[in-house]
């Protein structure tokens, strides 16, 4: 039985005083039946991950870089994130595939890198919308899927997001349909590669999750739970998205 994660990606957003989000989270969901996670940027790591200690609000990293250590200026290790607080990190979103060119060997190193500092890796995925439109959705998927998952994934250490490029930030939202026919071909391939443990991989939807359409969206089958961007920033918005996916 996969336990449902609701997340939030703060992306290049966020200042000090946003810590009350976190304080007004965790006193609106005290005992949440599903796990919660905030990815906020690295310099708020460790304020959050202080406000939320004792309370199941799990804090996490946007990005890692492959070593652990080294001469690489601006780049953090898995290790350095852990070590503020962070129990995971967002490994491959698209705008790192797309600000900073990295491709599905090096997101799988990260991923790899996450494990080694015992932090969940949730692996990013999905298809441009010329991509969509040439029929191509399933082997891009498949293409990222397949080169940026580690040989050992486990339910444990691997959480798979699967955000089409357009739906992000746009407002537009796939069908349910289409959701459906992308987590479905998810679970079979995760399921072929890893046997039983390809059942506890949770795979999340995200782009453009609101509190108006996460119910919908969180009763499609094979969706475990929702990356959230903008609707995250708020305790407000990102609130009733923890309790559709509570009650799903
Ligand atoms: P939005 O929810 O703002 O569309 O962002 C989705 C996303 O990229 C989360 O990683």
């Amino acid at each position: 039985m996969r336990r449902k994660l609701a997340a939030g990606n703060w992306k290049m957003n966020g200042l000090s005083a946003s810590v009350s989000e976190v304080t007004a989270l965790t006193s609106t969901h005290v005992a949440p039946k599903v796990d919660v996670l905030l990815c906020p940027p690295a310099t708020l790591i460790s304020g959050l991950a202080t406000a939320a200690a004792g309370h199941p609000l799990a804090i996490g990293g946007q990005d890692c870089h492959t070593a652990m250590s080294g001469a690489h200026t601006g780049d953090i290790s898995a290790e350095q994130l852990r070590d503020a607080g962070a129990t995971a990190v967002l490994v491959g979103h698209s705008e790192r595939r797309t600000d900073h060119s990295e491709d599905d060997a090096q997101i799988r190193q990260k991923a790899e890198a996450a494990q080694a500092a015992a932090l969940t890796a949730v692996i990013c995925i999905g298809e441009t919308l010329s991509q969509r439109e040439n029929g191509a959705t399933l082997d891009v998927v498949k293409t990222q899927l397949d080169g940026s998952t580690p040989d050992n994934a486990t339910g444990a250490n691997t959480v798979i997001a699967y955000e089409p490029v357009w739906a992000i930030g746009t407002g537009i939202v796939p069908t349910l349909d289409q959701i459906g026919e992308v987590h479905s071909f998810i679970r079979a391939e995760l399921v072929a590669r890893f046997g039983e443990e390809g059942h506890a991989i949770r795979i999340l939807y995200g782009g453009s999750v609101k509190p108006a359409n996460a119910a919908d969206i969180f009763g499609v089958e094979d969706v475990d739970g929702a990356l959230v961007g903008g609707a995250s920033l708020k305790a407000a918005d990102f609130s009733p998205i923890i309790t559709a996916l509570e009650n799903a």
